[in-house]
């Protein structure tokens, strides 16, 4: 089996967390049980490019149980868990290719190596392979059945590609599944961006002023936990509906180079382009600290603030001081890469538990489907997605009302009215 990973000697150490993450991912658990029993995956080559976690090594767990053939390449330079990395290849016997903190030539030849695979099934977070199978080696669709792909960001590409006639096989949005966004964006990112912040800076939360550009569902619930947390909430939004909710909730929302005046700490989560730019670290005050949570690191304009800088030192790992020629010092997290998933762990095993089950359900349901699906980017089922959410809640131990008959015919009706 072929390989790329930093030191094999971690997967000791990666096993136990893998464990431990699985301890608290009870849905995709009990897929694995039934994968092993029936393989709907049996023989199937998958190719898949995700942020090689704890959390995505039970997802290989149980695409393996189900009968495929893995190889799997990170999906972001620097979220690599080295340990899970060499436990995949050691104890899992799953092919893997992804150090943390790669450049990107050898960013690109880990894609390239899942690649070489010759999938039968991609699996996306962030259209990196798709988008690089369809522009450089399009010789490898041939052996294509369909995909999945497991962001915001990949699923706006994807749309974008259906549309101009470019794409040509049949896609699974996992991200659009409701037990997927409203639960890893919201709580996952909302939780793990404020970790890997902290983790990186070990500053206090409380009593900051938190800058958020972008409310959709990860800034939603980055903000809902930063005010949990003592900070005063500032958001920014280009979408009028979108700032119009946030005003709702209590946030101030202003232009960005009015909130650069106040910031303490500034994330980006849009899936936009320099949406931190000159203006706003011309404004910027002493000691304002900017991070990216968003999928590609295109949010922050780099190259423009090192332009504007007189000096730059790292004061701790991937905490970089940018020196302006008046002396403030502005700090960037990461490089402007996923903060969450490069200073800290991610989201929870237990939140992508359900996206998850997603990504394995919606790989069993494209099996089955693929031959009736002509190529486009698909939703998956309701029927799943409920499946889903019943699973978990019943693995928490909640249990909810059902509709009586009488309540299920009421609400079906339209003879009824005042009585
Ligand atoms: N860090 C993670 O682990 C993680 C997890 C899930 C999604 N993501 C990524 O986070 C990004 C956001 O995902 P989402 O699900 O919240 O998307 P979303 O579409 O729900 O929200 C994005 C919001 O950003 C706003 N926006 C766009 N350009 C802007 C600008 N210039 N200034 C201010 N606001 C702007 C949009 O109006 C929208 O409301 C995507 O890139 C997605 O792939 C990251």
């Amino acid at each position: 089996m072929d390989y790329d990973v930093k030191d094999l000697s971690l997967a000791d150490a990666g096993k136990a967390r893998i464990e431990w993450a699985d301890a608290d991912m009870p849905v995709l658990a009990s897929i694995r049980e039934r994968f092993a029993a029936e393989k709907p995956l049996d023989g199937l080559r998958v190719s898949a490019c995700l942020h090689v976690t704890t959390e995505t090594a039970n997802l290989m767990r149980t695409l393996k149980a189900g009968g495929a053939d893995i190889v799997l390449a990170a999906s972001n330079p620097l979220s690599t868990q080295d340990d899970v990395a060499a436990a995949l290849v050691q104890h899992y016997g799953i092919s893997t290719y992804a150090i943390k903190g790669e450049d990107t030539t050898t960013y690109y030849s880990h894609i390239d190596s899942a690649i070489a695979h010759k999938p039968q099934m991609t699996m996306d977070d962030g259209a990196d392979v798709v988008g690089r199978i369809h522009a450089e080696q399009p010789e490898m669709l041939q052996y294509i059945i369909g995909g999945t792909e497991e962001t915001t960001t990949g699923v706006i590409r994807l749309a974008a590609m259906a549309a101009d006639g470019a794409l040509k096989y049949p896609i699974m949005a996992v991200n659009e599944a409701k037990t997927k966004h409203l639960f890893d964006n919201r709580y996952g990112t909302g939780q793990s961006t404020l970790d890997g912040i902290i983790r990186a800076t070990n500053r206090l939360i409380a009593g900051r002023t938190v800058v958020i550009s972008g409310y959709g569902w990860c800034g939603r619930g980055i903000a809902s936990r930063a005010v949990g947390m003592g900070a005063s909430v500032i958001v920014l939004e280009v979408d009028p509906l979108k700032a119009l909710e946030a005003v709702m909730e209590g946030y101030r929302v202003m232009p960005a180079v009015k909130a650069a005046k106040e910031c303490d700490i500034w994330i980006t989560v849009t899936g936009d382009l320099n949406v931190i730019d000159g203006e706003s670290f011309a404004a910027m005050k002493d000691g304002a600290i900017i991070c990216n949570s968003g999928h590609f690191n295109a949010e922050i304009n780099i190259p423009r603030l090192r332009e504007m800088s007189a000096s730059e030192r790292e004061v701790r790992p991937l905490v970089e001081e940018f020196t302006m020629p008046d002396g403030r010092r502005i700090y960037l997290l990461a490089d402007g890469r996923l903060v969450n998933l490069s200073c800290a762990e991610g989201h929870p095993a237990n939140v992508m538990d359900m996206s998850f089950a997603n990504q394995a359900l919606a790989a069993e349901y494209m099996v089955i489907n693929a031959a009736s699906l002509k190529p486009g980017v698909y939703d998956v089922p309701e029927d799943i997605d409920a499946g889903i959410a019943k699973l978990k809640l019943a693995t928490l131990g909640v249990k909810c009302d059902v509709l009586t008959p009488e309540q299920a015919k009421y609400l079906a009706s339209w003879q009824e009215g005042t009585v």
